[in-house]
């Protein structure tokens, strides 16, 4: 029984020394001093000793005893140590690591110019009105007074959808719609996809954008077009840029006339951006023709009204110095971050 007792002490000692964890600690421990371990059935099989036998295998028994447990104790001392170092070499963090970018949506360039210049309306007391794409024909050129067979037609090349319906070439025809059911005083702008059966290159594209304005009312004259378009043009491009307007002809207005801004880059000397004009052009624009108010039951003698059009890829190209509209719609991440 004595040899017994020295052969576990050894032994667990031994297989103590070779261990990596906690829980296999725990299972050196139950297999000797668990209810079923070796050194407590040692100790239970004590009552087959004599009288004298007993007091010192009863003391050597408990010397192991405490021995293994103390040893045991160490153990996992030194053993949670050991673990707690390892755990906190894996988790530490590294303060100069870069930190990791977040993706955040942007406005699209076309979206944040479209925005700027609903604000200046709406400013101005203008609101918002909309139209279908997919338009009738009337809409969209006879009552603009455009009629079947007419040249101006050849202007706009045109998706026919049926002999009477087509995709919008313009917002124009919103001002129809409004007209139609709306008595003035309308002040209203339109911004929307307009198509028209181009070729895509740097500066054509088959669906784009236009910004439609009107404003109708009692003796609203020329001065009115211009004090307006020169207020929206000097808060997009800047208080410094001149505005002027040329003689021109639009089927739905008359007088009509395009408008120029000067060119912000060189100011007006001529450069890149204006091809050496000085001078750029922004958009169309005129009096409201007399037959475009009576087709929609306003009438003429009473009334009068100013109407423009714009493209808003031109202008946000224009204003950004971008050379070539397909980027527009090619949501390449690295043209739209930079917006
Ligand atoms: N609709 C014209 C176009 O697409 C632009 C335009 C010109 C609109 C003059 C107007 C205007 O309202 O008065 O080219």
């Amino acid at each position: 029984m004595k040899q017994q007792l020295e052969r576990i002490k050894v032994t667990a000692e031994n297989e103590m020394a070779g261990i990596q964890s906690v829980s296999e600690l725990d299972s050196i421990r139950v297999k000797y001093m668990g209810k079923k371990g070796e050194l407590t059935s040692v100790l239970r099989g004590m009552n087959i000793l004599s009288k004298e036998e007993r007091p010192i295998i009863g003391q050597l028994a408990n010397e192991v005893r405490n021995y293994l447990e103390e040893k045991i104790e160490d153990t996992k001392k030194k053993l949670l140590d050991k673990e707690k170092i390892e755990r906190m070499k894996k988790e530490v963090i590294d303060v100069t690591m870069p930190g990791r970018r977040r993706n955040i949506g942007k406005r699209h360039p076309l979206t944040i110019v479209l925005d700027e210049v609903k604000d200046i309306f709406l400013g101005l007391g203008f609101s918002i009105a909309e139209g279908p794409e997919i338009e009738r024909d009337y809409y969209n050129f006879e009552a603009l007074n455009i009629p079947k067979n007419h040249p101006a037609r050849d202007e706009q090349d045109t998706f026919y959808i049926d002999d009477s319906v087509v995709l919008r070439t313009q917002t124009s025809p919103v001002q129809i719609r409004v007209m139609e059911k709306t008595k003035p005083p309308i002040r209203i702008i339109s911004p929307g996809r307009v198509y028209r059966a181009d070729t895509v290159d740097a500066t054509h594209s088959p669906i784009f954008n236009q910004i439609e304005g009107l404003a109708v009312d009692k003796n609203i004259t020329m001065g009115d077009l211009k004090g307006t378009l020169e207020i929206f043009l000097k808060k997009l491009f800047g208080d410094e840029i001149k505005v002027r307007f040329r003689p021109h002809h639009f089927q739905f207005t008359e007088p009509s006339a395009e408008v120029d801004v000067s060119c912000f880059i060189c100011k007006g000397s001529g450069c890149r951006v204006c091809k050496g004009e000085g001078w750029i052009e922004i958009m169309g624009a005129g009096m409201v023709h007399p037959k475009v108010l009576a087709n929609c039951d306003i009438d003429p003698k009473e009334y009068s009204g100013f109407a423009f059009g714009m493209g808003l890829e031109r202008i946000v190209m224009t204003r950004f110095e971008i050379n070539d509209l397909r980027l527009f719609y090619e949501n390449d991440i690295r043209f739209l971050n930079q917006f």
